[in-house]
């Protein structure tokens, strides 16, 4: 994937001179011992980071940590006091007035968390409004602006006025005018965390979805560690304007790297976060028989092997001395007590249908075997004895 979006060694100190600041922060110091000796608070602190295209990419951390900093000095709402923004290469820090107008108007929205309606105009018109500043004609500003209510499930809405609207609907209509300006690079900071939690989750299933329909790049800023795990592809976390982690939901879960992060950690289910696939060990192929018959075992584990046809898809376990006689040319018989999971399954869910005692195959969406899954790496992969997780393996 290339990156769309690119922050280089990016600073933001809160004066007009950061010079002393910036100095004192190469020289190692933190943002409270800069505060201490200069009286000057520092937002951002050396963040380097990629946003790959078609990314949904969350920045996370704890109140204060920079994270809403880190939003608007990428349009420069806030002025990065050094460093790069890249954005497909361009360094935005380095814009002219119109310039920084047009990454404004087409390229970067930004969706917040209370998100102001002109309250004297229709919910259509409220979407309308920054497609005008565009120089868009009023007839395709109407017919904009209807598409866009209309896919963040507001249509029947378009002309009524908004106080009719709940808090959630309203956060929609903010979504609907991000969407409406064709900008590719979406910026919501907090942009669901006023909602009540049932409303919260289904504007949450309506990004995922519009994100597999429409594919912006996101940059979706929150202090919610479980909204972060299910909305990210990556996670970016800030601690003092520092960013002190960054990978995927998985790795950063497994290992957190700091005490910091692993608090965030601690109350993960596991066995919904983790799939089969993530945990598996891959099979190699060890022998290829007579009638395209395969052989195949995950390669120094002790366990059974699997017996595949000429498709690579599962007929049964087989031996380890089954194994050994087939390469004298004997065909084994598989034992057809086995479990079979697509890749992607989550742990909880192949802790439910395991039969136990058998062997558990992992296939992937064609069919095919490519691994095997041990009852120890399910316990371990929801994070037993003693996780949150462990509670769903019953
Ligand atoms: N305009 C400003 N002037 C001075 N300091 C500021 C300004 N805006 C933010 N800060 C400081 O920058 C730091 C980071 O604030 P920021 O708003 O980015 O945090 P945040 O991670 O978005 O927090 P929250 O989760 O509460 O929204 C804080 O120490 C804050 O006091
Ligand atoms: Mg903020």
């Amino acid at each position: 994937m290339t990156e769309r979006l690119k922050i280089e060694h990016l600073y933001k100190v809160f004066t007009d001179k950061p010079e002393r600041a910036l100095a004192m922060l190469h020289a190692g110091k933190n943002k409270s011992e800069v505060q201490e000796t200069l009286g000057q608070v520092v937002g951002l602190d050396d963040v380097s980071l990629n946003v790959p295209s078609g990314a949904m990419y969350m920045i996370m951390g704890l109140s204060g940590s920079g994270k809403s900093t880190l939003a608007r000095c990428i349009n420069r709402l806030n002025e990065p006091s050094a460093g790069k923004i890249l954005l497909d290469d361009e360094d935005i820090c380095t814009l002219d007035e119109a310039g920084l107008r047009d990454v404004r108007r087409n390229r970067i929205s930004m969706v917040f968390q209370h998100f102001a309606l002109l309250p004297n105009r229709r919910v259509i018109e409220n979407v309308e409004f920054g497609l005008k500043l565009r120089g868009m004609s009023a007839p395709q500003r109407r017919k904009r602006a209807e598409e866009v209510l209309s896919v963040v499930g507001l249509a029947r809405w378009a002309y009524h006025m908004p106080h009719e609207l709940s808090g959630g609907m309203r956060q929609r209509v903010g979504l609907a005018r991000a969407l409406a300006t064709d900008a590719d690079i979406l910026i919501m900071d907090e942009a669901f965390s006023a909602l009540d939690p049932l409303i919260r989750t289904e504007m949450q299933d309506e990004l995922l979805r519009l994100q597999r329909t429409l594919s912006k790049t996101i940059l979706f800023i929150t202090h919610d560690f479980q909204e972060a795990l299910k909305l990210g592809s990556r996670i970016a976390i800030m601690s003092e304007g520092r960013l002190v982690r960054e990978g995927t939901p998985q790795s950063i879960v497994l290992e957190p790297g700091s005490d910091y992060v692993a608090a965030f950690t601690r109350e993960v289910d596991r066995g919904r976060l983790f799939d089969a696939g993530s945990v598996m060990t891959s099979l190699v192929t060890i022998l290829r028989g007579p009638n395209g018959i395969v052989l195949g075992d995950a390669s120094g584990e002790p366990g059974p092997g699997f017996m595949l046809d000429a498709d690579e898809r599962i007929l049964g376990t087989v031996t380890a001395s089954e194994i050994e006689l087939a390469r004298g040319g004997a065909m084994p018989r598989p034992d057809s007590r086995f479990t079979c999971v697509p890749a992607d399954t989550k742990l909880v869910d192949v802790a439910g249908s395991y039969r136990s005692g058998g062997a558990i195959g992992v296939i992937d969406d064609t069919g095919r075997l490519i691994g095997r899954l041990e009852a120890g790496q399910i316990l371990a992969g929801i994070g037993a004895p003693g996780a949150a997780g462990a509670r769903h393996v019953n």
